[in-house]
């Protein structure tokens, strides 16, 4: 990742956990979303708010790690790779209650209930890797984890182009929870299959 494109995630990610955490704790929670969704986080407060904060941190974090006067300090970077693993777990697990709940019928349930589990699942093969020693395999899981994180970021990105379009809510809505996060992965799998057929 050159440096333009890590300030970009970074203040990217800055900006959503900060639109989670001012949306949920400084404003009445749930004042942002459509009436359906608001009821929803009303009748099951816990989860919603532990996914936004646990959450919150785990965007706030993550970018760090990819600039290498961070990687460089390895008491720094691995510091931080535990609170990230930390708040992906309680993040993941909270956003797959939250998934039981979510807006948009079983295709909406269904993408985001994948996608904390791939979250959970790749975060946690990163931690496996990089207690092993091995380092390529850390890297790759560490990249797939955080794809997966800045699906909060793409899916908010996705939710202003189709408003901007005039798309009715319940028509996209059920799709971004696919949108959000299969691409983000494909592109990471791009880029590792680049990897592996010509290596640097
Ligand atoms: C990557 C794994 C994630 C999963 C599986 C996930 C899952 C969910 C689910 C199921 C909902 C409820 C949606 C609905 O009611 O229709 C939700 C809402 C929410 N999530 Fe996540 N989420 C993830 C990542 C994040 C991250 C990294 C943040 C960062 C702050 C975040 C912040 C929020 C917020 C603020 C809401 C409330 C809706 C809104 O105000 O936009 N989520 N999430």
């Amino acid at each position: 990742m050159n440096a333009i494109a890590r300030w970009l995630v970074l203040l990217l990610s800055l900006g959503v956990a900060g639109y989670g955490l001012f949306a949920y704790f400084a404003l009445p929670p749930g004042s942002t979303v459509a009436p359906e969704m608001r009821a929803a986080y009303a009748a099951h407060p816990v989860r919603i708010l532990v996914h936004v904060v646990a959450s919150a941190v785990a965007l706030l974090v993550g970018p760090l790690q990819f600039f290498p006067a961070v990687r460089a300090q390895r008491h720094l970077h691995r510091a931080l790779g535990y609170i990230y693993f930390v708040a992906v777990a309680v993040g993941g697990l909270a956003g797959l209650a939250t998934a039981f709940i979510a807006y948009g019928g079983l295709v909406a349930r269904a993408g985001f209930g994948l996608l904390a589990l791939v979250w959970l699942l790749s975060t946690f093969l990163a931690v496996r890797a990089a207690r092993a020693g091995d380092f390529a395999r850390h890297e790759v899981w560490a990249l797939r984890s955080f794809a997966l994180t800045f699906a909060a970021v793409t899916l908010r990105i996705y939710l202003g182009t189709f408003m901007a379009a005039g798309v009715p809510f319940p028509v996209f809505y059920p799709l971004l929870a696919w949108l959000c996060w299969v691409p983000n992965l494909l592109v990471i799998e791009w880029f590792v299959l680049r990897a592996t057929v010509a290596p640097r």
